[in-house]
């Protein structure tokens, strides 16, 4: 959804270990960036892991809480590391609902991206419908996890950003929206 192309750069916000980073990177190739943030140093040891596993050049990691960093400081660090200052695409999944306050990171990821960027957002909320017969599960696994069911960042996609993309699944459990600065 988020029409990542070659040579382009992507920031994932709350990267974790790098589940995205298989796909990011067949989408952006040797030529592209992936930049992975995430204020774990456990999560990122595992990304790093993962990144000299598959031998990719263009991921640049660094650790910092989404919710206070100064987009001025990551955007040197990137730089340093090879990198571009500001990001063609920017997306965070499963991650804005388990940072207080989430709306500062969102904030944190427009100011890293370049005019006209599409940016991403996969998070969870109730499921619906008949699917509503899960919520106690959906709950308790958000809480186990330490998300926010009930935090919605995606709303802030629909708030900020133009042509927007909305899909969901699992009965509604998952929400992704995807939309253009
Ligand atoms: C459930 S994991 C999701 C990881 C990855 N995005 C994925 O889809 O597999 C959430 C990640 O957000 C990170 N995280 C939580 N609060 C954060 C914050 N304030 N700043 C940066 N990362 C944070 C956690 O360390 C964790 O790695």
């Amino acid at each position: 959804m988020l029409e990542l192309g070659q040579g382009e750069q992507v920031l994932d916000i709350g990267c974790g270990t790098g589940m995205n980073f298989p796909l990011l990177q067949e989408r952006v190739g040797p030529t592209g960036f992936v930049i992975g943030v995430d204020r774990s140093a456990s999560m990122l040891a595992q990304a790093r892991r993962r990144a000299s596993r598959e031998k990719w050049d263009n991921v640049i990691l660094i650790q910092a809480d989404a919710t206070t960093m100064q987009p001025a400081g990551i955007a040197a660090e990137v730089t340093r590391a090879g990198g571009r200052a500001r990001s063609d695409v920017a997306m965070a999944t499963y991650a804005l609902s388990l940072m207080q306050p989430w709306e500062c990171a969102w904030e944190t990821m427009r100011e890293l991206t370049t005019a006209s960027a599409r940016l991403g957002v996969l998070d969870m909320q109730r499921p619906t419908g008949l699917s509503a017969v899960f919520t106690p599960l959906a709950k308790a696994a958000c809480r186990l996890g330490g998300a926010d069911i009930e935090a919605h960042p995606w709303t802030a996609v629909e708030r900020d950003c133009t042509e927007i993309r909305a899909d969901s699944v699992r009965g509604g459990h998952l929400q992704i929206r995807v939309g253009t600065t």
